[in-house]
Parts: structure tokens; sequence; C-alpha cells
């Protein structure tokens, strides 16, 4: 079994910071999103991997993953013919690599916590042509969902429905034979001009041999800013106690609080109090200064006179502004400043296009 992962398409909704980072790397507890994916096609003893990536991004996506080593893996990045064309165009352009395999196709922008191992099985063991999971949802109508007949069978799965057919969303985790290829042949573009992958699911339903799954554990679909900080605080949620580590200066004045790491060459204090989960890059310099739950410090960071929690700091952002910050995502090298520094006071905002400040 190969793997084919999406990391290409717009992140439109996780603008400004998509204009000049891919979403997939954006760093949640630390480490790009997408690592977290590689992690869990890893553990499923998935060796070969393909990575669809936009237009003119291999390169960029190669320089930060490498070729797979890592994972025990081999890496190929393919880049989608033409752009986002949607999700299921993505796995079409994929199929000279993809032929004659069956493949599990995880979108780059799910993160969940258990282990695909056991789909992967029950997909090999009953022959199936096609597994979907579902994780039942508040807001069914931002995913594919599927419906279901009298008999709890599955009907058909329909893209964003205005009224939801079940409370469940159709996870980004797919697994498929080859026989897609013949399937996508017969697909048009939906009315948002993209290959949904519901009507591929659709067809294997009407063609072939579908399991459907409702899958145990977190699952979370990092499409919207909120997201990513609820994505952030699961993984958070999820460092082990004998991941906390200290390989930073502490003085005596910090107090430390729950799993807290700290990076090679960050400097903490004096007086510092950090809540866990939290973890903190390296290099970075924490003072007078409380780091409440579900924070990311990254690298380089300056942190002064600040509350932050719940949020999450790119590398070389600095922040000294005597106020309290929450459920916030700063971008790399961003500068806070107190408007206690400079005259006439009030606040004064360098904002980047579809920026968005809460005063
Ligand atoms: O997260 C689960 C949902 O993912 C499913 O319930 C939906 O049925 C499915 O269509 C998809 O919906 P999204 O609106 O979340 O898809 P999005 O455009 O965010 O793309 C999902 C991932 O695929 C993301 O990592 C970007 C990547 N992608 C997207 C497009 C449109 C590509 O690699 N190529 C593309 O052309």
């Amino acid at each position: 079994m190969k793997a084919l992962i999406a990391a290409g398409g717009r992140s439109t909704r996780l603008r400004p910071i998509s204009y000049t980072l891919n979403k997939h790397l954006m760093p949640l507890a630390n480490r790009p999103m997408l690592s977290y994916v590689f992690d869990r096609v890893a553990q499923a003893g998935i060796t070969d991997v393909i990575v669809n990536v936009n237009p003119g991004e291999a390169e960029t996506m190669r320089n930060v993953f490498g070729d797979g080593s890592r994972w025990n893996a081999r890496f190929t990045y393919v880049e989608q013919q033409g752009g986002a064309k949607g999700i299921a165009h993505a796995v079409a352009n994929a199929e000279p690599y993809l032929r004659g395999d069956s493949f599990v196709f995880f979108l780059g922008d799910n993160i969940m916590a258990g282990d695909i191992s056991p789909l992967r099985r029950r997909f090999e063991q009953e022959g199936l042509d096609c597994l979907v999971t579902l994780s039942r949802v508040k807001d069914p109508n931002r995913f594919g969902v599927p419906e279901f007949g009298a008999d709890g069978s599955l009907i058909r799965t329909v893209e964003k429905p205005d009224n939801p057919p079940s409370p469940f969303a159709v996870t980004g985790i797919y697994f498929f034979n080859d026989r897609y290829f013949d399937g996508f042949k017969t697909m048009t573009p939906s009315a948002r001009g993209e290959y949904e992958i519901t009507d591929m699911i659709t067809w294997f339903i009407r063609n072939g041999k579908v399991g459907h799954e409702e899958i145990t554990g977190w699952w979370k679909d990092t499409g919207k800013p909120d997201d990513l900080l609820e994505g952030n605080a699961l993984l958070l949620d999820e460092l082990a106690m004998d991941e906390t580590s200290n390989r930073g200066t502490v003085d005596d004045t910090v107090q430390i609080q729950g799993k807290v790491t700290i990076g090679a060459g960050s400097v903490i204090g004096p007086n510092v109090l950090i809540r866990g989960p939290v973890v903190i890059g390296e290099r970075t310099r924490v003072e007078q200064t409380y780091v409440g739950p579900y924070t990311s410090i990254g690298n380089d960071v300056v942190l002064r006179n600040t509350e932050i929690e719940h949020s999450i700091v790119f590398d070389g952002a600095e922040i000294d502004c005597g106020k309290r910050i929450v459920d916030s995502i700063i971008g790399s090298k961003t500068s806070i400043r107190s408007t206690q520094q400079s005259l006439p006071r009030g606040h004064k905002l360098i904002l980047g296009d579809h920026g968005v400040v809460e005063l």
C-alpha cells in the first residue's frame, strides 16, 4: 500500500498567514502540520509516500521534509498540474505513481489522535474498493457528509450540504484501490469548480465495495484560524510527560507548572510563570511574562512584559506590550509593542491584507 498526501490548495481561510506560508508548514506544537500526517502514515507501515503540492512548491516542501528518510520512507513530491482543481483531481494527477496499487489518501490539513493501522488492515482483509472514515461533528455543513439508507447502508456522500443528511463529516483519511482512476474518468467539476472527493466516493458506492467507520479519538480539519488553535491545543495535550524537557536556561524566579518543553539556547526569567501544556522553541527569551496553557512559542522569539495563552507565536516574533493576548496567531517576525513607548498614544497598526485585530 502507498500513501498520497494532499498538501496543495489555496488556504484562503487562513489568510493573511497563508500568503507567505503554505498552511501545511504552519507550526502546531512547534512542528509543521504535515509532519503529524507523516507520523500517522509511517506508523501504519507505509513507506512509499507521494506528496501532492501546488505547482512550483515541490522544492520548498522537499527542503523542509527531505526525502522521507526521517520517517523511514521514500517521499515523491508531485506538483498538481493546473493547480488546485479539487482534491479528487489531486489523486487523478498522481495516477502514474499509484496505478496498480491501493493507497491511503490523507489530507494534509487533517490531524488526528488515532493510529490508522487498523483501518489499513480492515481495508485489506475485507477486500474493499474504498474505506471512508467518519467523525461526528457539530457543523456537518462545512464538510463532506454521508447519507444513510433506512437499513443503515451508505447511499452517497455529499459536499458541504445546506441540509446535512447526517451528523457526520467524512474525514480526510480515505483508502482506495486503483479503480479510482476508472471512476475519475466519469467525473465533472462541481458548481464551485472543483473535482469533489465526495462524488468519487458516491461513484464507489454505486460501483464497488465500500466500508465506512467512525473514528474514535479526536480528529481536526485545520481549515480556519480557530481550528489551528484547537489543533495546537490537542497536540500539546498529547505531549507525554517524558517529552517534557528543559534544554534552556531557567532562573530561580521562574515558576513552571504542568507539561512544558523549552528548547536549547532559550533563556527564561526573571519573573516568569509558565503553565503548561506549553512548548517554547530554541534561542527564545521570556522575561516578566505569563505563558498560559495551550501556547506554542517558536524559535528566536522575544516575550517581555506580556501575558499570553492559547496562542501560537511563529519564529522571530517580538511581543512586549503589557497586555494579555489570548486565542491569537502571531506570524513570523511580527512585533507587538506597548503604546507607552511612543507618542501619540493609541493603537498603531501595520496590518497585511486580510489581517484581523480585536481590540
Ligand atoms: O477535512 C475533511 C474535508 O476535506 C472533507 O469532509 C471534504 O469532503 C473534503 O472536500 C475536504 O474539504 P475542505 O473544504 O476542507 O478541503 P480543502 O479545500 O481545505 O482541501 C483539503 C486538503 O487538500 C488541504 O490540505 C489542501 C489540499 N488540496 C486542496 C485542493 C482543493 C490539494 O492538495 N489540492 C487541491 O486542489
